[in-house]
């Protein structure tokens, strides 16, 4: 599933017939597998069930997703007001999939705004235009990590240990890459990097994503557990960190995986710079704070079990309790700068934010 021009693995391809074809992440490395996502319904499956995953890519398959849907409600529905009113409902059904990253509201408004906007009253034209809209907004997005990726290099020192969590590389921000669109943007500009992979308990997107993206981008990588990374900055191995996000408040709190909060407190404590690569769309300004963001809690057999999903083996005893949040909130005061396509934002973060903002809306 390679793009013309190599911006790594793309997460989603649409076929010739039209199918929305998904990688499905769940399976990753051990099978290489693709789920048909061709119908809106199988779009949300896809979401919740973490096939696709990342904000980037969920904000993409999310914008196929209602675009498809508008194509098949302008089969039955020719009336303009009826039909922008059906697609409302089912932009609020796939932006509940999954609450905590923004792209995934931003992308499917871009899909509801374009239909809203048209000037035309043939339902079945203006869904043929949110089919390109999506298209437009997926090419937007590769393009974007590109070139926030070439920002980060400039952050990087020669023969840098970089420390990452989850996984931010191509399958995930659609196209390139965030964090490791940098470590990518990084290597062809010729340092010598070594990365550090957090294993990213519970869904192992570390272990399992990283590690397999960056073998395939010959980008030297070691796997350590969650539990071995305060060891790894005492040994003077990391000499920054740089991860992804699912929603930058616009005071600059930020929602990523659970456990990079850990991160950033133990970067702090060691001296060790802590960047977020995330591009504007992941940006929420009308958020003040990062208490409130929604945060996504998920089932606690991801907590009491491991290893892929065919193949569960329990850790604990059974009927263990659990708790679950799938993310944590950083705050800004522990992040140095934010890798944006807007250039590298710096403290004031309210005010670099808000400048990015201007400059680009
Ligand atoms: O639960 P996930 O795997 O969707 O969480 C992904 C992350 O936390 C990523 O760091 C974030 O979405 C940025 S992806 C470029």
């Amino acid at each position: 599933m390679k793009s013309e021009v190599n911006y790594g693995t793309l997460p989603l391809s649409l076929t010739d017939e039209g199918n929305l074809l998904l990688l499905d992440q769940r399976k990753l490395p051990y099978k290489t597998e693709f789920f048909d996502a061709t119908t809106f319904e199988n779009c949300c499956i896809a979401i919740k069930d973490m096939i696709v995953r990342g904000a980037p890519s969920i904000g993409c398959v999310a914008a196929f997703g209602l675009a498809m849907e508008g194509v098949r409600l302008a089969e039955k529905i020719s009336q303009k007001s009826e039909f922008l009113h059906a697609l409302d409902q089912a932009c609020l059904v796939i932006q509940a999939t999954r609450p905590t990253a923004v792209n995934l509201m931003n992308a499917t408004n871009v899909i509801k705004d374009k239909a809203h906007s048209h000037n035309l009253d043939d339902t079945s034209k203006i869904a043929n235009e949110l089919m390109l809209e999506a298209k437009r907004y997926m090419q937007e997005s590769i393009d974007v990590n590109k070139k926030l990726s070439d920002f980060g290099v400039e952050l990087v020192p020669d023969k840098a240990g970089i420390l990452t969590h989850c996984n931010a590389g191509s399958i995930a921000a659609c196209g390139w890459g965030t964090a490791l669109g940098v470590m990518r943007s990084a290597q062809l500009a010729g340092k010598n990097i070594q990365a550090f992979v957090g294993e990213t308990r519970p869904r192992q997107q570390g272990a399992r994503l990283t590690m397999w993206e960056l073998a395939q981008d010959n980008i030297p990588a070691t796997l350590i557990c969650d539990t071995m990374t305060g060891h790894f900055m005492k040994e003077n191995c990391i000499d920054m960190i740089v991860v992804g996000a699912d929603r930058i408040c616009a005071n600059g709190d930020t929602a990523n995986k659970i456990g990079t909060y850990n991160l950033a407190v133990l970067a702090k404590y060691h001296d060790i710079p802590f960047y977020v690569a995330a591009p504007l769309s992941t940006f929420d300004p009308e958020l003040a704070s990062g208490d409130l963001i929604p945060i996504e809690v998920r089932d606690g057999a991801e907590v009491t079990h491991i290893a892929d999903l065919d193949n569960r083996v329990s850790v604990t005893i059974a009927d263990a309790k659990t708790r679950n949040p799938a993310f944590d909130v950083t705050p800004a005061s522990l992040i140095h700068a934010f890798i944006t396509e807007a250039g590298i934002l710096r403290p004031d973060f309210k005010q670099s934010i808000s400048r990015a903002f201007g400059q680009t809306h």
